[in-house]
Order: C-alpha cells, then structure tokens, then sequence
C-alpha cells in the first residue's frame, strides 16, 4: 500500500484536494492497523522507527493541510486511536485514568533537542540574549517498556492500569502485584489517601531471553523485551504473569489532589516515592545546558550495549512545579517535557536467501542475505541466523519480511520472520543435506545444534584452517593474506598448514598478482614464523576451544609440543584455568592420525617445537582483557539458544572462570537459558548476577 511509503506524503505540488484526503486517509487506517497490531495483539508488523516514519509523514501532511483535520486521526488522541472501528475490546476491563496519561514529543537528535529548549525558554519568558537564566532540566532513562498506572489508596495497591490511550487504558492489577520490586503497601510515613504513580513496567535481556527461548514454534517469538512484556502484562492469568521477570519503575504521578507532601520537581518525587518504597530510572541527573545532555546522550548511548535493559532514549524534563504549569499540555503530550531518542535497533526488511558458510571446524553456519536496510546508521545486507535450530526457532522463510536487529559491534541477526506480511510466496529454508563447498554429505545429529561438514579435506574447512593459522593472533605469517591462501587451495598447492612451508618463491611467483619480490617476501615471512613462541603455534591449530589465553597456559605449563600432545586429560585439567571441556578436547584433537603426521611434519619444517625456562603463567584473579573471567565462578542452567552447556563450559574456562554445578554464595554468575528451574530460584534467592546467552557474550568480548 502506498501509504507504506512515507516519502509519498511530501508535498505533491500538482495534488488535489481529494487525492490529498485519499492519502491522509489512507495513512491515518494504516496507522490505527498498526496500532492495533501493537496495542492490541502485541505482535508489531512495523519496527519501531517504521512506525515513527510514518506517523511523522502524517503529521507534516496534516500540518500543510489543516482543514483536512480529523478528531479521530492517530495524531490527534491522547495516545494514538488504536482501536479500528469494529474492534471489540472483550479482553481485560478498561480504566478511565482520573488524569490522562500523556505521550512524550520526540526527538530524533540532541539539535532538535537544542529548539524544544529554546521554546521552553521562550514559553517561560526568558529573554533569548539572557544568558544568567537557567532552567534546570532532569534527565533519565527512557525505558523501553509498557506504561502503567498504579493507584494506592490508604497506602495499599488497589489498582493497576496500562496507559491505553491515554485516557482509558486496561486494568492489570493482578498482574501488576506479581512484580516484585512493586511494593504492595507504602512504607514510612506521610501516606496519602489516594496516591496514582506511573511508571514503566519492563523485563531484562536476560529474562526475556530465557521467556524467548521457552516459547515454542506455534507460540511464536517475541521480538524484544517490549512486546514480550506488553503480552505478559495483558495475560488473563495472573500466574503466567508471575512466573515472568517483569521489573517496574515509577517517575510520575497523576493527580496530587490531597497530597501533602512535595510530589512537584522530578527530584522530590523520586525522593518521596523512594521513602515509600519505589524504584525509580536507574539513572537520573539535574542540568542546565544543552551541552551536559550531549555529553550524557553519548555517554549512555556507549554504554547502552551493557545494560542489562533495554532503554531507547533519555526522557528530559523541566524540574519542577511552577515551571510546568507555566508550559502547560498540548493534546498529546506536555510542552515540559520531551523524549530524546537513540537511533532504533531492529528494522524490518526482506530475506532474500539463505547462504551457508563453511567455517575451519567444518560446522554450516547459515548467513541471511537481506534487502540493504539501514539499522541505527549502518546498511546491513547479512544477518546470522546461528544455526539451523534457530532458524526454526524464529520461523523464517526465503521471502519473509523479518526484524533485524543491530548492536554495538556484534554481527547483525534476523529477530523473527513478521508472519503477518506473508503472501504465500514464502519458502522454507532449506538445510543443506550436502556441504556447499565440496558436496560431502553432512551430518547433523538429532541433538545437535549445528550440521558439519565431515570432510576434513573440504576446501572451505582447508581455506578456514589455513587463514586462522596465517591469522595476525596466531603465527602472523606476513603477506599470506585471504586472496592467496584461495588461489594456493584452489590450485591444490597447500592442504595442510605444513605445505605452506615447502612453498618455493618460484611456485608462488608463478600465481596471479604475485611477482618474484613479493613471492620471496611470502618465504621469508614463513621462515620467521618458524621462530613465533610455542604459544602461538598451539592456539594456530585451531584445537577447539583453545584461544591464545588457553595455548598460553598449556605451554607455559608442558612447555614442550610432544609433552602436551601425549598428556592426558586428567593431567591437563590440573593447569589452573583449564577445565574438564577443554582437556577433553585437547587430548582429542592430538590422538588424531592426521594431526600427529601434521604435527610430524611441522616439526621437520623446524618450528620452535619447545619454551626453555618459561615461568608458568597464572590466570589472574582480577578479569583482565584476555580473562575476562578471571576469578569468576559461573553456573550454567537451561538450554541456551545457540551454546551447548557443555560449549558455554569450555568458553568460560578459556576466559579465566571456572564452572561448578550448584549455585552458591560463592557463584559469580549464573547463565542461564530456557527452562532454568531450580538453580534460577536459589540464585535470586542468594542475589547472584543472572545472565543470558547474548549477555555472556558481549562479557566474553569484553
Ligand atoms: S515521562 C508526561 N519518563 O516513554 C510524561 N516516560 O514516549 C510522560 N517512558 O509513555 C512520561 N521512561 O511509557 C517518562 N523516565 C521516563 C520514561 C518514560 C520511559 C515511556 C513512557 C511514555 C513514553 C513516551
């Protein structure tokens, strides 16, 4: 539909009146559709800054032509009317709010950020050449969550309410006293007859993964911790409710008819509210300058990656009482306050294939190729998938329209296909039966995650060993870059790392783009390989799971090649840092036929085979970059979306940590996926730290 696209609704010159109200038409029913999809079903077609395009196209639009004006247009009602015409609300009973409940003005940057303070400075009279006057400004998290009311009466919670549209909203008391950190009675003194706070009811990365990856096929995923905490808070039954990490915080309030204490500036209300008992943004801050907000902007939006929540912005709000009334309220949303917006995270766009790649361990990891779409600045064209589970996890097809989603420096990923904007068309992804690079059936056992190629000769697998080995973390072989190491697989001169080094300057002079000089700068370059510290060499054999802290380890403790090769797992896991997994796969790798006559030959080719009078490294016990876990105890619980308990093991144990298997005081962490049971309660109980895959990760990357 036309009304998609919001780049039709600039000014059309030639236009007439009725094509123009066709349009306004057109986008105000798109709107309430996709309102209706949020509000309601909790299942967004649009990413977030869709919506946002396309409601800002309604506005320009009606703003060149106010007397197509419509009382009933999204942008005119409180909080956006969300209902289509012949929707019968006949799920939860609905809430008047005695005072409604206001939306927020964005902005998209701290420039336009800069206007709404001059016209705050403007409306309260405040000369524009006055540079002595001040207006303080609070500044917190915008959380990224559901709006709610919660109403105390004689200092007891009687009643719950989602923001609805801002006047009406629907009553979720039940659910809102299962959330814990919600007290259910103020404490301390001075309480009012009738107290309405409002809030933001959200859930943390962690919990909400672990909800995503409890929810079957048919049940669908939700696609961030927002929709996953609006479908919580509007479930019938409150014990689904209660079993969900939902967390609240309050920073605002309704009427303060018969409220004698001070409720008026941001900061007196989160320090009463706090007396009362109630959680507030976990950030807040009085300034007075737009350049403090830059700076916090950039501040938090660095390290908005390392929340534990989701946040989507910084809400600013001028301080205090009078000051606000002064400003007053439009329709929608107060002129005292306005929401400063990061860029959003997850778009929308098409997957148009599905191509699987053949990593140096031979496992098929399947990489989405995606309609170019820009997510918070970046064109993303690729997003991982992981694995094949995961693709059948988030059931997309070839066609779909899917959310993807970007942060930080981690690899783009498809969120979820949106099922409603199917045509039919669509089809499954198919998993590979045979590997893509040299047609070797794969294997991909039933409780695996991952299909493999078994084909250790598999040229894909050979080009991945041989760039890993080349790598600058590994041996740094200077000049053996990605281009090369194809055209030496390709034309079957290397196999193995140990053919590089029989390599002559007149067989690599021979291949493209290479000449005499920059063939013998490729020999030379393996001739001081040679000399590279053990260490290295172990961690560019790529045995898995051992990184260049694990390889450290292992030769600082057996110092010599042919000692680790024939020790015994037993033997290896009483090197501080090196855990059970890793032994194990250790001991594995070197009782292969193929690696011992490798190894034979590297050793003949004379690399440094063996450490003199190194001193065995120590794991620190304070987390440094390469142990990220030092001196940490982690519990791992539940079934992870894309790690093994057993592959999560050996990656903490590479990072310094160590895994034990129940929890205590002691436990640092517990990472936990779907279905985490018993080990969950008692470490809430204990107050240990809860994380997710995706969190451990981001840890594990520092
Ligand atoms: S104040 C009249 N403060 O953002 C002021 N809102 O886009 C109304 N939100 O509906 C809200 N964190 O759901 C306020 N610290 C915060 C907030 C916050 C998140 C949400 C809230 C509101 C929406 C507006």
């Amino acid at each position: 539909m036309s009304a998609l696209d919001p780049t039709e609704s600039e000014p059309a010159g030639s236009e007439g009146v009725e094509e123009t109200a066709a349009r306004l038409s057109a986008l105000r029913s798109e709107l309430k559709y996709h309102n209706f999809r949020y509000h309601i079903l909790d299942d967004p077609e649009l990413s977030d800054a869709e919506y946002d395009r396309l409601f800002r196209a309604l506005e320009a639009l009606e703003r060149q032509h106010p007397e197509l004006d419509d009382p009933d247009s999204p942008t005119q009602r409180v909080g956006g009317a969300w209902l289509p015409a012949d929707f019968v609300a006949d799920m939860l009973p609905s809430v008047t709010h005695r005072v409604p409940m206001l939306s927020l003005e964005n902005a998209m940057n701290p420039q336009v950020l800069g206007e709404w303070i001059a016209r705050v400075r403007k409306g309260l009279g405040v000369a524009e050449e006055d540079t002595e006057t001040t207006v303080p400004l609070s500044v917190e998290y915008k959380m990224d969550g559901v709006a709610v009311e919660a109403v105390y009466e004689g200092g007891v919670l009687v009643e719950g309410s989602t923001r609805g549209d801002g006047v009406t909203g629907e009553e979720i008391t039940q659910n809102l006293r299962t959330i814990r950190s919600l007290p259910n009675r103020l404490q301390g003194a001075d309480i009012p007859p009738r107290l309405e706070l409002r809030g933001e009811v959200f859930m943390t990365l962690a919990g909400f993964e672990a909800m995503n990856a409890a929810r079957t096929a048919v049940e669908g995923l939700f696609a961030n911790p927002r929709n996953a905490t609006a479908g919580t808070m509007r479930q019938l039954d409150p014990r689904s409710a209660a079993s969900r990490p939902l967390d609240i915080v309050l920073y605002g309030v309704g009427s303060t008819e018969g409220i004698a204490v001070d409720l008026e500036s941001q900061t007196e209300l989160f320090a009463q509210i706090a007396r009362w008992g109630f959680p507030s943004p976990p950030f807040h801050r009085v300034v007075t300058t737009l350049r403090e907000i830059e700076t916090i902007y950039r501040e938090v939006e660095a390290a908005r990656d390392s929340l534990p929540f989701e946040i989507d912005g910084l809400v600013i709000k001028v301080e205090g009482g009078e000051l606000r009334r002064t400003l007053g309220v439009r329709s929608r949303s107060p002129r005292w306050a306005i929401a400063l917006k990061f860029p959003a995270r997850q778009e929308t766009t098409r997957l148009e294939t599905v191509e699987w790649q053949v990593g140096r361990t031979g496992a098929l990891t399947p990489v989405a190729h995606l309609t170019p779409v820009n997510v918070s600045g970046v064109m993303v064209s690729r997003a991982t998938l992981h694995n094949p589970k995961d693709i059948e996890r988030k059931g997309v097809r070839i066609g779909d329209y899917v959310i993807v989603q970007r942060a930080g420096d981690v690899i783009p990923e498809v969120v979820k296909a949106v099922e409603s904007r199917r045509d039919g068309s669509e089809t499954a992804v198919p998993i590979p039966t045979h590997c893509p690079s040299c047609e070797t059936e794969v294997f991909y056992p039933e409780d695996e995650i991952v299909v493999s190629c078994p084909n250790i000769h598999c040229p894909a697998q050979v080009r991945g060993r041989l760039r890993h080995f080349a790598s600058r973390r590994a041996l740094d072989i200077d000049g053996l870059g990605e281009k090369l190491i194809d055209q030496l697989v390709e034309r079957e001169l290397v196999r193995t790392p140990s053919d590089l080094f029989a390599l002559t300057a007149e067989t690599l002079a021979d291949l493209d783009r290479m000449g005499q000089k920059s063939a013998e700068n490729v020999v030379a370059a393996l001739e001081a390989t040679k000399e590279r510290p053990v260490a290295r060499l172990v961690h560019a054999l790529g045995i898995p799971h051992v990184g260049e802290t694990v390889a450290k380890l292992l030769v600082a403790e057996f110092r010599d090649l042919d000692l680790l090769a024939v020790t015994t797992p037993e033997e290896m896991v009483e090197v501080d840092g090196v855990g059970p997994e890793i032994a194990k796969a250790v001991a594995e790798f070197f009782a292969r036929e193929e690696i011992r006559a490798e190894l034979a030959v590297l050793k003949s080719a004379g690399l440094r085979w063996k450490e003199e009078g190194l001193a065995p490294a120590e794991t620190p016990q304070e987390p440094t970059a390469e142990h990220p876990f030092a001196g940490m105890s982690f519990v791992v619980t539940g079934k992870l979306p894309s790690l093994s308990r057993d592959e999560a093991g050996a990656m903490i144990e590479t990072a310094g940590g160590k895994v034990s298997s129940s929890v205590s005081k002691k436990t640092s962490c517990l990472l936990a996926g779907a279905k985490p049971g018993s080990k969950l309660v008692k470490a809430e109980k204990l107050g240990v730290e809860v994380i997710d895959e995706e969190e451990f990760r981001r840890r594990l990357e520092g």
